[in-house]
């Protein structure tokens, strides 16, 4: 008899991966299909995953590199300072420099490896309440926060899409964030919103980190579409304006979509203001569990794609082609609005990636017209526009009206 374990549960799959290894047969099912479930943006040729030019010119400068100095070994804990310090001047502007030590910094395996990094870090430093348990307030809609942020993590979210006008739900944000124990953990996303565009605007961003100041809470930005919803100045302002309160600001900060490096995994965790909240001299110390952290998980991470990412960024022509990409998505989100517009007529006030187009979701028999008419959804009724090649955006729209009107 061999001996007893624990029986797993029934995990089921991620809905996201779950489609997206669902696309190939799919593709093959349906000829000239539309994919518009995983958030990855396109070229507009091609179709295949979008990556600006200059990046992998610079991907291919580094492999040269290394392979001609010989510089195979292991990278610290930190990771690569050159592209630390690009990346948070993309996140920061002038708010904080990592240059002049006043950013903890730590390379990560993309932006969910900093928020993995993040949820550590926070289990570390932020006292348990009387149940053992971090009070999180968290803007959903990424179903992996809620996998990643676990115990012992007491979650509250929040309608983030007003169910009537299907614009950003700033009252129910409001009561959720008002209603936090002091000291909660705030997880904010900055821009992009994922899953549907609904950003904050300026002064709603006032009214939370208000908020946040009065609770004293942590501030925890998922910046996973940086410079993809407005350009790189609007889309950190937030992040700046919670810095210059000297509110404990965390932000993650990911290369997967804005640099198209999906495959290579590379993100950064930053944390400002930290002297002000930890003490003297706790700040390294911050740094030393963080870079514990990376040691006892991946120890090290990629060498070769920071050094492009960092080449990548101080070139202007980075810059243009993201400008380029970012005015697609404006014109695919346009030209799809437009055409729902009657029916949908909050699509052209998002940004970013993403639109959720009902509040429950697609019904069966709205799948079955979509899925009939070759355009892979998920049924949740998540788009991502970024998926779509410019000319097929009219078709997904049509579609979309035809399924709506079936129940
Ligand atoms: C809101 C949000 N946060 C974080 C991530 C993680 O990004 P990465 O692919 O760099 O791990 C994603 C990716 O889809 C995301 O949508």
């Amino acid at each position: 008899m061999s001996r007893e374990f624990i029986p797993l549960p029934d995990a089921g799959p991620d809905p996201i991966m779950a489609a997206n290894q669902a696309w190939p047969a799919f593709a093959q099912a349906h000829p000239d299909a539309v994919n518009t479930t995983i958030g990855v943006l396109v070229d507009p040729v091609s179709g295949n995953p979008w990556r600006p030019q200059t990046v992998t010119a610079c991907r291919l400068n580094a492999f040269e590199r290394t392979a001609a100095t010989e510089a195979f070994g292991y990278q610290t804990p930190t990771g690569h300072v050159g592209f630390l310090t690009e990346a948070s001047k993309l996140a920061f502007g002038e708010s904080a420099s990592y240059a002049d030590g006043e950013l903890v910094a730590l390379q990560t395996a993309g932006g969910t490896g900093a928020l993995s990094l993040a949820d550590e870090i926070l289990q570390e430093l932020v006292p348990a309440d009387s149940d053992g348990r971090i009070p999180l307030v968290l803007d959903a809609g990424w179903p992996n926060h809620q996998a990643i942020f676990r115990k012992p993590y007491a979650i509250t979210t929040y309608e983030h899409s007003d169910p009537m006008t299907r614009t950003y739900n700033h009252a129910a944000a409001l009561d959720a964030f008002d209603g936090a124990p002091e000291g909660s953990v705030f997880l904010l996303q900055s821009c992009g919103y994922n899953d549907d565009g609904n950003d904050r605007t300026p002064q709603q961003w006032q009214d939370i980190l208000t908020i946040a100041e009065q609770k004293q809470a942590i501030v925890l930005f998922d910046s996973a579409y940086l410079g993809l919803a407005q350009g790189f100045e609007h889309d950190r302002s937030p992040i700046e304006e919670s810095v210059r309160r000297e509110l404990f600001t965390f932000v993650t900060f990911s290369a997967s979509k804005n640099m198209g490096l999906y495959g290579e995994r590379l993100g950064a965790l930053f944390v400002a203001n930290a002297e002000m909240h930890l003490g003297p001299g706790q700040t390294p110390r911050l740094g030393q569990l963080a870079a514990r952290c990376v040691r006892r998980t991946e120890s090290s991470l990629p060498t070769e794609v920071a050094m492009a990412a960092a080449e990548a960024l101080s070139q202007q022509a980075y810059y243009a082609e993201l400008s380029e990409a970012r005015e697609r998505l404006a014109s695919n989100r346009a030209v799809f609005g437009e055409i729902v517009a009657d029916v949908l007529p909050a699509v052209t006030e998002g940004h970013g990636l993403f639109t959720k187009l009902l509040t429950d979701g697609f019904t069966q028999p709205q799948l079955d017209v979509l899925r009939g008419e070759g355009i892979h959804v998920l049924p949740n009724s998540r788009i991502n526009l970024g998926g779509l090649q410019p000319a097929k955006v009219e078709r997904v729209g049509l579609a979309v009206l035809r399924a709506l009107q079936a129940q």
